[in-house]
């Protein structure tokens, strides 16, 4: 009886199309061909993970990962605050912020934790903060904690931006933040134009590179060294959850934020530290990433080889060419049309992730392909030939 309003809402969600329900996936060996999974019982062509280059299953971070399983152990005890840092810790944090060409680095539990934990710490209710309308909901989520004066410009939109940061108080402490890689959407901002425009107006500026880290600039750091802009930008945040094949974020900038961030920052201060393995394999998927660039060469690969199938198949009217990252959405408009597509997908040997609101605005279902090094040709042209007759009218 007193739980009878929240069932009468989720039979509602149901109805319209939006209920979510975990799925059961069992990950096959990629060895086995290919990143294959079983999505509750049935085999299928994973195009949902966000393991884009496919290191989850390196031999390198598995062994990485059992290494410091046996020197250190599976669990870190407690918060670091109280029971110190790991050296592997340290060398990690080191190594982050030669990578990011930034003063010092901090290790998150989550990049959710991180982006929330961040702005709570550096935000107060006399700030401002100027976000992307499609920001990624830890970074809302962050704003909204933090109390600060909360502006949201249109997506991409610098023209935008720049009418907010004009209208604020020119004396008042202003941050930008954004992602690099858009999480839905695959696409990204100039972030050239953004820092530019920030040291205008005098903000600051934080850059999530979730969805760009290992992938883009000369050494896989992410769109900030893509675009030149790394030492311009205060806070670099990023994850090992992606491209990096692991679990867990960082931040990068300079010391004082860093030293502000282990002072205020209440997600860091007062959640136990990453287990040992886990910090094992980001070591070694950051290591890896600026040495080797086999695997994300096959994934630039895979990108074009998904555009000229797009092409070909004449779908450029629901999936925007070129393609700027692995992410590709398929816009379909209504949630019980875009389940319906994931279902069949899923259903031909794809699995396809069907992407509703509240994660993306009103009638802008989509699906949403995740591409991956670990793809064979074979599998992302039968995905375009499934695909192609379900986008028919
Ligand atoms: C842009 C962005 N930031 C942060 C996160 C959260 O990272 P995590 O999954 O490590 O919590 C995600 C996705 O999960 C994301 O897409």
């Amino acid at each position: 009886m007193l739980l009878s309003s929240y069932a009468a809402e989720l039979k509602q969600k149901a109805q319209q199309g939006q209920l979510r329900r975990c799925k059961t996936v069992e990950t096959i060996p990629i060895d086995v061909g290919g990143p294959q999974v079983r999505v509750d019982g049935r085999l299928a062509v994973n195009f949902s993970s966000n393991d884009y280059l496919g290191l989850s299953h390196h031999p390198r971070l598995q062994a990485a990962a059992i290494a410091a399983v046996q020197q250190y152990g599976t669990g870190s005890a407690a918060s670091r605050l109280i029971c110190g840092t790991n050296p592997l810790v340290v060398e990690l944090e080191t190594e982050l912020a030669r990578f990011k060409k930034a003063e010092a680095a901090l290790v998150f539990n989550s990049g959710y934790q991180a982006n929330v934990a961040i702005l709570q710490a550096i935000l107060g209710p006399q700030d401002w903060v100027f976000c992307d309308r499609l920001n990624h909901a830890s970074l809302m989520d962050g704003c909204l904690l933090s109390k600060a004066r909360w502006s949201r410009y249109r997506h991409l939109d610098l023209g935008h931006l720049e009418e907010k940061l004009a209208k604020a108080p020119p004396q008042a402490r202003k941050w930008i933040v954004t992602d690099s890689v858009f999480s839905m959407d695959g696409d990204f901002p100039d972030l050239k134009g953004l820092v530019a425009l920030a040291e205008r107006y005098q903000a600051l500026v934080m850059v999530d590179e979730a969805h760009a880290t290992g992938l883009y600039g000369a050494t896989g750091s992410g769109l900030c060294q893509q675009f030149g802009v790394s030492e311009r930008v205060a806070l670099q945040m990023g994850t090992f959850s992606k491209a990096l094949g692991g679990s867990g974020a960082y931040v990068a900038g300079s010391r004082v934020l860093i030293d502000w961030l282990i002072n205020h920052a209440r997600g860091f201060i007062y959640s136990t530290a990453q287990s040992p393995p886990v910090i094992g394999a980001a070591l070694a998927a950051v290591k890896l990433v600026q040495s080797d660039f086999t695997q994300r060469e096959r994934l630039w690969q895979n990108m074009a080889t998904l555009q000229r199938a797009v092409v070909a198949a004449g779908l450029t009217h629901r999936i925007s060419v070129p393609l700027q990252s692995p992410i590709v959405p398929v816009l379909i408009g209504e949630s019980v049309d875009t389940l319906r597509v994931s279902d069949a997908l899923l259903a031909a040997g794809y699995f396809v992730q069907a992407i509703r609101p509240p994660t993306v605005p009103p009638k802008t279902g989509r699906l949403r392909i995740a591409l991956s090094a670990s793809h064979t040709e074979a599998q992302i042209l039968g995905l375009v030939k499934a695909l192609a007759p379900l986008l028919v009218g």
